[in-house]
């Protein structure tokens, strides 16, 4: 979604940090951007379509060094992706320049209010409103803060924002309701504002991660001060450091981040087990659970609430859950869950899942049940997000930042928490115990093993990248894997793909078969194959071409499929996290294929902070 960063301080390193700062978010997704600076007391404000780099070229290379400047890239809510459209948005006489993510559900009704008053709108955006409504208040009280502090409480929906303004020029006042936001405080003395770390982290590690309802004003000097807007009171809260490699986030040899982080997957699933699992002793730790340790022992039902990719680890941890564990589980996609009127008792805990942790349907998932009583945990990959903080308990995922837009190996993170929180849950009582501790520490290698097909799943993805359709198949614990294959492709390749039950193929699905309409069958050896396999033969029968995962070592496939590929053998519980890296691979080399931005599919942004 939307990214911002904001920078004040005394080097005159304003511009260049804050163009660092666009570009390091460009990876979640944007249409336009803009930059506001302050110069002899004047804001001067450039927009571009498209790329930062735009933004540069606009800047020019004799661009003066500043002490305070705003940016940010959107990505378009309200209004389409224009000039006008782009923040940071001024007031009528230029003097104060906002950047802004969320979005202000009463903008229609502070709009009209403003237009009576005089106020001229150029854009269409939601966002507008807010330079004018502290332009109004200003007016009326003459101090800006007190108009800041007014604005806020006017403004109802969600919001990050950043403001500057030639009325107090070494000053940055910044705000969180709903949309994350972050600040840093580097050896210089300088303060970042950024609604992502990773736009900052170049910079420093020292921040101060602002809560709902918190607005910071920071000045030139390296000073800030915290306030809570709706007490109207001090904040005293000391910065934390980020555990956060800066050269985790860098491309290094590959072409893509999706590639790179699809090769990083078997150190994904050390990470995740690391100081956890001791497979010789039978021992699962998971310290972050350990907390509420004695509240679990009254569990009786588990509901994960999640988006996308994340909502498919969830439907695989309901099925390890339940079978090992024995706790019955849901999983609600959470923009679901949110609207729904349910039973829930204090005996069911909610357990979010997210990469990001700043999913803003996953949050206000977790936010519905606040008042319930009722145990809040998370699986999280973003260390100190929103969702870490705002749940009881948790396990991080340790896959390290995630830049590309398609999810790889956060998936594969996910699914080995929730193994590992389905054998912590059992106690040791389940007959999978054992075995599936064995296998959680043998995968990394099979992960190895399996990124040795890059070059022959390349050359499959080219074979197939002209279709239009194509269906994802598996049964139990391949089904959500099935739907998982067919999120990675039509996200990043267009590709029209539906993931489906195989056991459900006889109930519509079928029908759709056809020369043209190919079919990838997850079909690893295990109780179900032969039933799978049965599937593929009326799928063959109907003239379906099928691509088909097997197990290393099966004969039977390769008789009856146009293509298979062969993952190592292991547990039908763990097939997820195996057959996860070739369907990564599969979408990636067929997106690139037809061409398209990999990393950055159209439409869609990294991180979906808005409803
Ligand atoms: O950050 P989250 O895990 O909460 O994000 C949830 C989804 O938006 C995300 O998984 C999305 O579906 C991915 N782009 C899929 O690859």
């Amino acid at each position: 979604m939307c990214g911002i960063v904001g920078y004040v301080g005394a080097k005159n390193k304003a511009i260049d940090t804050v163009l660092e700062g666009l570009e390091t978010l460009e990876y979640r997704g944007y249409d336009s951007a803009g930059i506001a600076y302050i110069e002899k007391d004047t804001i001067s404000v450039h927009k571009a379509i498209g790329r930062v780099q735009a933004l540069h070229d606009d800047l020019g290379p004799n661009v003066s060094k500043n002490t305070i400047s705003i940016g940010h890239t959107r990505w378009a809510t309200h209004g389409s992706p224009t000039v006008y459209n782009a923040h940071p948005h001024t007031n009528q006489d230029g003097s104060i320049a906002v950047v802004h993510n969320g979005i202000i559900e009463n903008y229609e009704e502070l709009r009209d209010f403003l237009k009576k008053k005089g106020y001229n709108f150029v854009s269409e955006t939601d966002s507008e409103v807010i330079p004018h409504l502290l332009d109004y208040h200003l007016r009326k009280t003459r101090s800006f803060r007190v108009a800041f502090l007014q604005t806020l409480k006017a403004l109802s929906g969600t919001f990050g924002l950043v403001v500057m303004t030639t009325h107090e020029p070494d000053v940055l006042f910044a705000a969180r309701l709903g949309s994350p936001l972050v600040l840093g405080i580097t050896n210089t003395n300088a303060i970042i504002f950024a609604s992502d770390p990773a736009a900052l982290i170049a910079h420093t590690k020292k921040v101060v991660f602002l809560n709902d309802y918190e607005y910071v004003i920071a000045k030139q000097d390296g000073t800030y001060a915290l306030h809570d807007f709706m007490k109207d009171t001090k904040v005293v809260r000391d910065p934390e450091i980020l555990a956060y490699d800066a050269e985790e986030a860098q491309l290094g040899d590959f072409a893509h981040f999706m590639l790179k982080e699809i090769y990083e997957v078997p150190q994904t699933i050390r990470s995740a087990t690391l100081g956890r699992i001791k497979a010789e002793e039978g021992i699962v730790k998971l310290g972050g659970l350990e907390a509420v340790s004695e509240q679990l022992n009254y569990i009786d039902r588990i509901v994960i609430v999640a988006c996308g990719t994340s909502y498919y680890a969830g439907l695989v941890g309901e099925y390890l859950i339940e079978e090992i564990a024995g706790i019955p589980v849901e999983v609600q996609y959470a923009s679901e869950f949110k609207y729904r009127d349910e039973p829930f008792s204090r005996s069911t805990a909610l357990l979010a899942i997210s990469q990001s942790g700043e999913t803003a349907d996953t949050i206000a998932a977790l936010k519905k049940v606040e008042d319930f009583g009722v145990l809040r945990l998370g699986i999280v990959n973003a260390v100190g997000s929103t969702i870490a903080r705002m749940t009881d308990a948790g396990v991080y995922c340790h896959a390290g930042p995630e830049r590309a837009v398609a999810s790889t190996k956060a998936f594969v993170a996910q699914v080995t928490v929730l193994a590992q929180m389905a054998l912590y849950l059992s106690k040791g009582n389940s007959p999978l115990y054992k075995p599936l501790l064995k296998e959680l520490d043998a995968l990394p290698q099979k992960a190895e093993q399996l990124l040795k097909l890059d070059a022959t799943i390349q050359k499959m993805a080219k074979k197939y990248a002209h279709y239009n359709d194509f269906l994802f198949i598996g049964r139990k614990y391949d089904f959500p894997s099935a739907l998982e294959g067919a999120l990675k492709l039509k996200e990043i390749s267009y590709i029209h793909a539906e993931g489906f039950a195989a056991g459900e193929m006889k109930h519509g699905p079928l029908a759709m078969i056809e020369p043209a309409f190919p079919t990838f069958a997850i079909a690893p050896n295990g109780s179900l194959l032969p039933k799978t396999v049965s599937n593929i033969e009326e799928i063959r029968a109907r003239k379906g071409k099928v691509v088909a995962i097997g197990t290393q070592g099966n004969t039977q496939l390769k008789r009856l499929v146009d293509d298979v590929l062969y993952m190592p053998d292991t547990l039908e519980q763990t097939t997820p996290i195996l057959s996860a890296i070739i369907l990564q691979l599969f979408a990636y080399y067929v997106a690139l294929e037809r061409g398209h931005n990999v990393d950055r599919p159209r439409n869609l942004a990294k991180s979906v902070t808005v409803e």
